[in-house]
C-alpha cells in the first residue's frame, strides 16, 4: 500500500537514524579507513591500489550527496554561507582530480611512484577537508539546527548517495532505513530547497 506523504514526512524526521551528521561521519570514517592506507608508506602496492580505487569511489559519491543535500540549503543560510563556498571550492578541486585519477587507475594493475604520490597528496587534502567539517561545520550544525530539519537532509543524502546493503556492514543498525529509502520516492531539489529554506527563514539568529 502506498504510504502517506505527511506519515512519510513524520517517519523521517522524527527517526534520528537519519541525522545527517551521522551519515556523513559514517561516509567520513571509511573514507579515513581509506587515507590511513593511502598514507601509508609500508603498505602492499596491490592493496593501495585496491584501496586507491575503492577511497576514489566512496569520495565521488560522498561528494554528490553531500553538495546536493548539505551544502546546496546551508549556503542560502548567512551564518553557514563563508564556510560552505570554502568547502565547495575545496570539492571542486577534489572532485577534478578524482576525476583524472579513476580514470588513470581504471586501467593498471600496480601504481607507478608518481600516482603513488598523487593519491598520497589527494589523500592528505581530503583528511584535512573531512577533518574541517567535524571540527567547524558539524558541532554549529548540532547546536542551530534542530533534529527533525537534520533528520529530513539526512534522508535525502542517504537517496543521493544511494545507501545499499553494501554500506551496512560498516553500520548495521542502519538496515530499516536502507530498505525505508528504496520504497521512498526521491525528493526533487527545487522541493528539498523550498522547504530547507522555509525553516532556515524561521531561525531568526541564522539568517
Ligand atoms: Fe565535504
Ligand atoms: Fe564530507
Amino acid at each position: 500500500m502506498p504510504r502517506n506523504i505527511s506519515q512519510e514526512q513524520d517517519q523521517i524526521s522524527l527517526n534520528n537514524h537519519f541525522n545527517i551528521i551521522d551519515l556523513l561521519t559514517l561516509d567520513h570514517s571509511y573514507l579515513v579507513e581509506c587515507i590511513n592506507v593511502l598514507k601509508n608508506k609500508n603498505a602492499d602496492k596491490k592493496i593501495k591500489l585496491k584501496y586507491a580505487k575503492t577511497f576514489l569511489d566512496a569520495f565521488k559519491k560522498h561528494s554528490a550527496g553531500e553538495k546536493k543535500a548539505l551544502y546546496a540549503p546551508l549556503e542560502e543560510v548567512t551564518a553557514f554561507r563563508s564556510t560552505i563556498l570554502e568547502y565547495e571550492i575545496e570539492h571542486a578541486i577534489v572532485d577534478s582530480k578524482v576525476k583524472i585519477l579513476t580514470s588513470k587507475l581504471a586501467s593498471i594493475r600496480s601504481m607507478s611512484e608518481e600516482l603513488e604520490a598523487e593519491m598520497t597528496v589527494l589523500a592528505a587534502i581530503v583528511e584535512h577537508h573531512i577533518g574541517e567539517e567535524e571540527k567547524v561545520l558539524f558541532p554549529k550544525m548540532r547546536q542551530d539546527i534542530e533534529n527533525k530539519l537534520l533528520n529530513e537532509m539526512g534522508f535525502q543524502f542517504m537517496v543521493i548517495r544511494q545507501f545499499s546493503e553494501k554500506d551496512l556492514q560498516h553500520k548495521p543498525e542502519l538496515k530499516e532505513e536502507v530498505s525505508f529509502i528504496k520504497n521512498s520516492s526521491p525528493i526533487s531539489s527545487a522541493k528539498y530547497l523550498s522547504r530547507t529554506h522555509k525553516y532556515f527563514s524561521s531561525q531568526q539568529s541564522l539568517r
